[in-house]
């Protein structure tokens, strides 16, 4: 029987992504979400269900229905929904995940799978992040993703779970949730695609961490796929790329050279993605699962502008 992989917030942008890959290993992907349908193409052969992670009731039925031998969860609020509601961020986030984690274990689930995030980081940082680095997060949605990592990590010691947890940094997608301020750099390719114009709110020397869609889906599956007695540890900060914003409007111009790149800083803006992490330590991901990123900032820049130009809605 194929087995049958659950993903939650499986109408959302990596969910969609992550089908394609899966696929090609003979998954079946069962798609669950609130919203009526997926933001993106999928995989053939995938299930899309409709249901809410915050009513337990309804996904305990859905792990009796399904019997998934792998969960991942990606279904949450971002950043700024869950500042904007700090209860709903909550009830989904974490309770949501507490609910699935003990659900994982009561219908012995042999991996669960939670993207955590840079946001999870906050305070005075570092220049370079190291996985062990001490956790206070300055926003509720990073709370929250740091509260689940240490969940996970709870039920991985405690009862057995195989749970596999990245940091990730920014992801640079056509499918990013343009409203969100950390979605600037996706914004960037796509406006200028469209528009021949963008204006960066953030700071010319501006430098979160970043990565290509490509490289985070192939990420996911890395560590989703790697052999358990590889990994040394639950959770991993990955590295890809750390660009200044001035060095990415060079990098997008020379895909639309007639285009205007210019910047208006809005400080508000500037200091919450200047209060992120700039670049990470992944010595562990590279020693126990191979971690390696493919896209740097021309690879990623020349990807993405061919893939607005040919119209491939599959991967980007
Ligand atoms: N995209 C990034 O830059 C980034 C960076 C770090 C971490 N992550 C994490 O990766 C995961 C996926 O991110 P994404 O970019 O695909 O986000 P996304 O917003 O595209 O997907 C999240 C999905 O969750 C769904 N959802 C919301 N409430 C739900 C509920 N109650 N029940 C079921 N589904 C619900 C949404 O409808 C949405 O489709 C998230 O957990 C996010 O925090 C993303």
């Amino acid at each position: 029987m194929q087995p049958v992989y659950l993903i939650t917030g499986g109408a959302g942008n990596l969910a969609c992504q992550l089908t394609f890959p899966l696929a090609e290993f003979g998954i079946r992907c069962v798609l669950l979400d609130v919203v009526e349908e997926p933001v993106a193409p999928v995989a053939a052969g995938c299930e899309y269900v409709r249901g809410d992670v915050t009513i337990a009731e309804d996904m305990e039925t859905l792990f009796r229905d399904y019997e998934p031998r792998v969960v991942v969860h990606f279904a949450s609020l971002l950043s700024a929904a869950s500042e904007a509601n700090r209860a709903a961020a909550w009830a989904l986030n974490a309770t949501g995940a507490f609910t699935l984690l003990e659900l994982a274990l009561a219908h012995r689930v042999e991996r669960f799978f939670f993207p955590s995030s840079l946001a999870a980081y906050g305070g005075r940082l570092p220049d370079l992040i190291a996985d062990d680095q001490v956790q206070w997060p300055d926003g509720m949605y990073g709370v929250t993703k740091a509260t689940v990592e240490r969940l996970g990590v709870y039920y991985a010691r405690r009862h057995g779970l195989d749970f596999r947890s990245l940091r990730v940094p920014i992801v640079v997608s056509r499918y990013a949730h343009l409203g969100a301020a950390s979605s600037y750099v996706s914004r960037a390719f796509m406006e200028t695609a469209r528009n021949g114009a963008f204006v960066f709110q953030v700071r010319p020397d501006s430098q979160p961490a970043l990565i290509y869609t490509r490289d985070v889906i192939n990420a996911m599956v890395m560590l989703l796929e790697a052999p358990a007695e590889k990994l040394q540890q639950h959770v991993y900060n990955i590295q890809a790329l750390s660009p200044t914003a001035k060095e990415l409007a060079v990098a997008i111009g020379v895909h639309y050279p007639d285009a205007s790149l210019e910047f208006q800083t809005d400080n508000g803006i500037a200091d919450l993605i200047d209060s992120w992490p700039r670049r990470f330590d992944d010595t562990a991901a590279r020693r126990d699962w191979s971690w390696r990123s493919t896209y740097d900032l021309e690879a990623m820049a020349a990807d993405f502008a061919a893939t607005l130009a040919t119209g491939d809605e599959k991967i980007a």
